[in-house]
C-alpha cells in the first residue's frame, strides 16, 4: 500500500521555513509516495498552494504508517492528532522540548530529530544544522551592515578614502565560517575566534585571521566543550583587546545540548568603538554577549545589540529548499514503490531516531529529560 507523506504547516512564532518545497514534494512524489501538503505551508517561503502542482493540497487526515514532515516541532494537539506509529521527521529541539518527546514517546511514535543527524562525512547532505547556520551565518552579516552607521568595504571616493570595517567572527563553526566568508566579499577585514584547535585552517583558508587567546577545548565529535573558570578569563583577557577595535562582531559560539556561553561581557562592550554593533546569533539559546535581549535591538552606551531569533526564516525561501533536501537525502535511500523500509541498524537512522514503540530511544536525550 502506497505510504502518505504529510507535510505540516509550521505552528511556532516567526516561523516562515516549510519542510517541503514544490520540487523535493515531486521527488517523493515520483518515489511513489501521496504527497499531501497543507494548505498554506509554504505560503511564507514564498511556495503559494499553486506552486505544489505535482502534489495534494488539502486539510490532512492522519493514519497510521503516516510520514509526518516538519520544520520545527508541531504543537502538542497535533502530535496528540497523529495517527500512532506514524513517522515524524523534524528539527524537534529534543532537549529544549521535554514535553513534545514525552507526547510523542506516549503517542508511539517513531520520531527522528535533524538535529541529532551525526556530523560524519555521509551525512553531509543531510545534515539540517548545517544547511540551516550556513543561512544564518550569512544573514548575520546582512544584520550588523545594515545597523553599522559605517561601510563595511573600503572605498576610493573623491570625498576621501573609507577604510574598511574591522568585523570579529566569534564561534568559527559552520554560521561563522559562512559569516567570516560573507564580511570578507563585503569587503571588511575580518578576524575570528574558536576554541577547536581546527578553526585556524579553517578561517585562514576563508582570508581572516585566527584570535589567539590561548585557550584549546576540542569536545566530543567536533564540537566544543565547556571551558573552565581559568580557560574563561584568559579568553577574556584577550578577546577585549580585539573588541575594543572591532566595528562588528557576529557571534554564534554553542554546545550542543547547553546553554551558550557568555564570551562578550559587559565591560567588553564598554570598550567597544561608537556605533559598533553585535548581532548575536546564539540569543535564542542564552545568547554570547551578556547585554543580549532575545528578540530585541538595544543600544548600550554607543554599542547596538542585537539577538535574532528564527534568523533561517529570513532566508525562508533558500532554507526551505535546503532543508527539503536534507530531508529527502536521509529518507529517500529507503524508499522505494511508495515504501518506506527503514534500516534501523544504519548509522544515521540510528543516531537521530528519537523516540519508537513508547519509548525515548535517544540515549543522551533520555538521560538529559530524566535529571
Ligand atoms: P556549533 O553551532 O555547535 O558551535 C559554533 C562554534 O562555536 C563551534 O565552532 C564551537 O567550537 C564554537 N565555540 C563553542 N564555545 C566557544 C567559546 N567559548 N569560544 C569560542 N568559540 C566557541 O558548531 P557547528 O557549526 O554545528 O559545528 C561543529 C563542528 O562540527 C565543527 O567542527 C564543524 O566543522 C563540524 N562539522 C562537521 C561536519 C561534517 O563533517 N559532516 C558538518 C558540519 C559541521
Amino acid at each position: 500500500m502506497t505510504q502518505n507523506i504529510i507535510v505540516l504547516k509550521e505552528c511556532a512564532a516567526q516561523e516562515k521555513r516549510v519542510a517541503l518545497d514544490p520540487l523535493v514534494a515531486k521527488r517523493f512524489s515520483d518515489l511513489g509516495f501521496s504527497v499531501t501538503v497543507t494548505p498554506n505551508a509554504g505560503k511564507q517561503a514564498f511556495f503559494p498552494d499553486e506552486s505544489y502542482q505535482d502534489v495534494a493540497v488539502k486539510a490532512p487526515t492522519f493514519s497510521e504508517n503516516d510520514i509526518v514532515l516538519c520544520v520545527q516541532s508541531p504543537s502538542l494537539e497535533t502530535i496528540e492528532a497523529l495517527a500512532p506509529n506514524s513517522i515524524l521527521v523534524g528539527l524537534l529541539n529534543p532537549y529544549q522540548n521535554a514535553d513534545v518527546v514525552k507526547a510523542l514517546q506516549a503517542k508511539n511514535i517513531t520520531s527522528f530529530a535533524m538535529e541529532l543527524i551525526p556530523r560524519i562525512t555521509r551525512a553531509q547532505s543531510m545534515d539540517a544544522l548545517s544547511s540551516q547556520a550556513t543561512i544564518v551565518g550569512y544573514e548575520g552579516v546582512l544584520m550588523a551592515a545594515s545597523l553599522s552607521p559605517r561601510l563595511f568595504p573600503m572605498l576610493t571616493t573623491a570625498a576621501g578614502t573609507i577604510r574598511p570595517a574591522k568585523v570579529v567572527v566569534i564561534g568559527a563553526g559552520v554560521a561563522g565560517l559562512q559569516a567570516i566568508g560573507t564580511a570578507r566579499r563585503l569587503g571588511a577585514q575580518v578576524e575570528a575566534y574558536d576554541i577547536r584547535p581546527d578553526a585556524k585552517e579553517q578561517v585562514e583558508s576563508l582570508g581572516a585571521k585566527l584570535i589567539d587567546t590561548g585557550v584549546n577545548a576540542a569536545g566530543e565529535g567536533g564540537y566544543a566543550r565547556e571551558l573552565t573558570e581559568e580557560e574563561v578569563a584568559m579568553q577574556a583577557a584577550a578577546l577585549k583587546k580585539h573588541l575594543s577595535k572591532a566595528h562588528a562582531v557576529i557571534s554564534t559560539a554553542a554546545i550542543p545540548g547547553r546553554k551558550a556561553p557568555v564570551i562578550i561581557t559587559e565591560d567588553m562592550v564598554e570598550e567597544m568603538p561608537a556605533g559598533s554593533v553585535i548581532i548575536d546569533l546564539a540569543a535564542e539559546t542564552g545568547g554570547n554577549c551578556a547585554l543580549t535581549q532575545v528578540g530585541k535591538i538595544v543600544q548600550y552606551n554607543n554599542v547596538t545589540i542585537s539577538g535574532p531569533v528564527n534568523v533561517a526564516s529570513r532566508a525562508a525561501l533558500h532554507a526551505s529548499e535546503m532543508y527539503a533536501k536534507n530531508i529527502f537525502n536521509l529518507l529517500s535511500p529507503f524508499m522505494a514503490e511508495g515504501q518506506l523500509t527503514l534500516d534501523y541498524d544504519d548509522e544515521v537512522i540510528a543516531q537521530c531516531l528519537l523516540t519508537k514503540d513508547g519509548k525515548i530511544v535517544h540515549e543522551r536525550v533520555r538521560q538529559t529529560l530524566e535529571k
